[in-house]
């Protein structure tokens, strides 16, 4: 649809959708089935021939995939996007259309705990090393790329201590070596970050968090050019990992309030940053909204928004963190993030839990970090809770 809507949350509302043509339908219908039937043996030739659009089998394509591809291309300013069964499913699938056997990347230290999983320790099962670096100077970049290096791998900001990578600085050295970039833009969204326009190739999305942004979904989007996802496509559709009609249906509806969401998860991170940094008990807040954040002039460069998630050091040790987060109310302790309720959680604990110690010192990874990913509640409730749980 429309390419005259230019408006961020009439493009989330819009794009790709209209009233079903059959029965007025505001809503897109549930296209909740395997296959598709043709009208003659003629058209599925065509079909398959790529002389006609449509479906065959949701394997490899569904109507309610398509809606929520259009919205998050869109929002990406790319060409094309492809939904998948999740956020690790996107990661893997990206990354296989872009190496082989003997083909090298590297990455940024601090990342997800699942992604680093895929590329320490299955990858090289598969020919492919990667090597982790901190990104945060991307001078030191042209030095660790090598012939075979295929990809730079980045989350900005990282999960879970907010680094933030240049990404513009980084295309740069990369492209000029003719290596490709992929974005981790989970934590930001489209909303606060738009890596294509700063000269990435490609991002990747855990659709599970902000795009659908309710706590009921596991998904994943890769957005890049259309040869870029076609390869993605061939890969998704030959490991099977694709979504399913109805988790589309859902991060499509879902999708509709990201501005709105984002937009509060905004102020939210920033009152409950601003707050945190004040208190006693806490000896570091990590969120690139705040002047003390090393990487806030980036981040204002980089980003229109700082997001819903930041990270704290607290004192007091263990038993100070296992108090502070068996008393909060609001927040669930529980991993996670960018949906509308609070979440908290204690990365070491769970989500970094089997990342090696020498890979979680690169990333700032310790013991007394919690990682807080607010929601959409009123910001003067989470602070109450924070401060009766912090007393
Ligand atoms: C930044 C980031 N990327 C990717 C993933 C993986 O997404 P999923 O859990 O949807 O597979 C996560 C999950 O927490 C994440 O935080």
């Amino acid at each position: 649809m429309a390419e005259t809507l230019k408006g961020l949350n009439s493009l989330l509302v819009h794009e790709g959708e209209a009233p079903d043509p059959v029965t007025g339908s505001v809503t897109p219908p549930i296209y909740q089935t395997s296959t598709f039937a043709f009208p003659t043996n003629e058209s599925m030739a065509d079909f398959m021939n790529e002389q006609k659009a449509g479906y065959i089998y949701t394997r490899l394509g569904n109507p309610n995939f398509t809606v929520a591809e259009a919205k998050i291309a869109r929002l990406e300013g790319a060409e094309n996007a492809l939904m998948v069964s999740s956020g690790m499913a996107a990661v893997a699938t990206a990354l296989m259309a872009s190496c082989g056997s003997g083909d090298h990347l590297i990455a940024h230290a601090d990342i997800y705990g699942g992604t680093f999983g895929l590329l320490h320790d299955l990858l090289p099962r598969f020919g492919v090393e990667t090597s982790f670096m901190d990104l945060r100077d991307p001078a030191a970049l042209g030095a660790a790329l090598r012939p075979e290096t295929k990809v730079v791998y980045l989350e900005t900001p990282s999960n879970p201590t907010l680094r933030l990578a240049d990404i513009a600085a980084i295309a740069e050295i990369a492209h000029s070596r003719g290596v490709q970039v992929i974005v981790d833009n989970t934590f930001a969204t489209p909303v606060n970050q738009q890596p294509l326009a700063l000269g990435a190739d490609a991002v990747i999305h855990s659709g599970t968090k902000y795009l659908n942004g309710h706590s009921d979904v596991i998904a994943g989007a890769i957005a890049g050019t259309a040869e870029f996802i076609l390869a993605c496509s061939d890969v998704a559709r030959k490991l099977g990992g694709t979504l399913n009609a109805f988790d589309a249906w859902l991060l499509g509806r879902g999708l509709k309030t990201l501005g709105l969401r984002v937009g509060k998860q905004n102020e939210n991170g920033q009152a409950v940053a601003e707050y945190l940094a004040t208190h006693a008990a806490v000896r570091e807040v990590l969120y690139p909204g705040l002047p003390s954040h090393p990487q806030h002039l980036l981040a204002k460069r980089q980003m229109k928004g700082y997001g819903g998630v930041l990270s704290v050091r607290l004192q007091g040790g263990q038993e100070a963190i296992d108090r502070f987060l068996d008393r909060v109310q609001l927040f669930a302790r529980a991993v996670s993030l960018g949906s509308v309720e609070s979440l908290i959680t204690q990365p070491v604990a769970a989500v970094h839990r089997f990342v090696p110690p020498e890979f979680q010192a690169m990333g700032g990874i310790t013991t007394d970090l919690v990682r807080i990913a607010v929601g959409i509640e009123d910001a003067d409730d989470l602070i109450r809770d924070l401060e009766q749980a912090l007393a």
